[in-house]
């Protein structure tokens, strides 16, 4: 008997694959290329540190206060050394899930998860904005989109200079 050639759908038939497995298939692949979370995020290279923050900090993290769940409401210690580079204009650290800028001499503090697909954003000084490294979403310094694939605007808190300038209180 002649050999005959397998049409590409023929094939996948007899492998038993229906197109809804495949479909799966290849979405999760397509997930895990492109859309996992921080699998393309550089380091920063302006982080100032302090990325261990928990709810209740101490005099060693230079954090006190609650900095996640539902009420939020901390204050850093911008002199203790995870967070004395943040005086700094154009650096940027992360608390849990907040980005912290000190954005030309404005502390602005959002939530670091871009809305499009959940990777952790940076801050760039040169614009003076938020980049998401995944996809190219950009975000204002008050949360908005400036460019998609993002539509909708990163969460804001409210920030607050304290004692003579040596404390940021960050409140939702
Ligand atoms: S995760 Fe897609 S642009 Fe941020």
């Amino acid at each position: 008997m002649e050999p005959t050639q397998l049409s590409r759908g023929q094939f996948l038939k007899q492998l038993g694959l229906s197109s809804a497995a495949l479909m799966s298939f290849y979405c999760l692949g397509t997930t895990l290329t492109s859309c996992s979370k921080d699998s393309d995020t550089p380091t920063p290279t302006t982080t100032t540190g302090g990325t261990t923050g928990g709810t209740t900090g101490s005099a060693d993290t230079g954090i006190t206060g609650t900095a996640k769940g539902a009420s939020i409401d901390f204050t850093i210690d911008l002199t203790n050394s995870n967070f004395k580079s943040l005086k700094t204009e154009g650096s940027f650290t992360y608390v849990e899930d907040i980005i912290i800028a000190n954005a030309k001499g404005t502390f602005v503090a959002l939530s670091k998860i871009c809305t499009h697909q959940g990777t952790t954003i940076d801050y760039r000084s040169g614009s003076n904005d938020f980049l998401c490294p995944n996809h190219g979403s950009q975000f204002k310094t008050d949360g908005s989109v400036q460019k998609d694939p993002a539509t909708k605007a990163l969460t804001v808190y409210k920030t607050e200079l304290l004692n003579n300038n040596n404390s940021l209180r960050i409140k939702a």
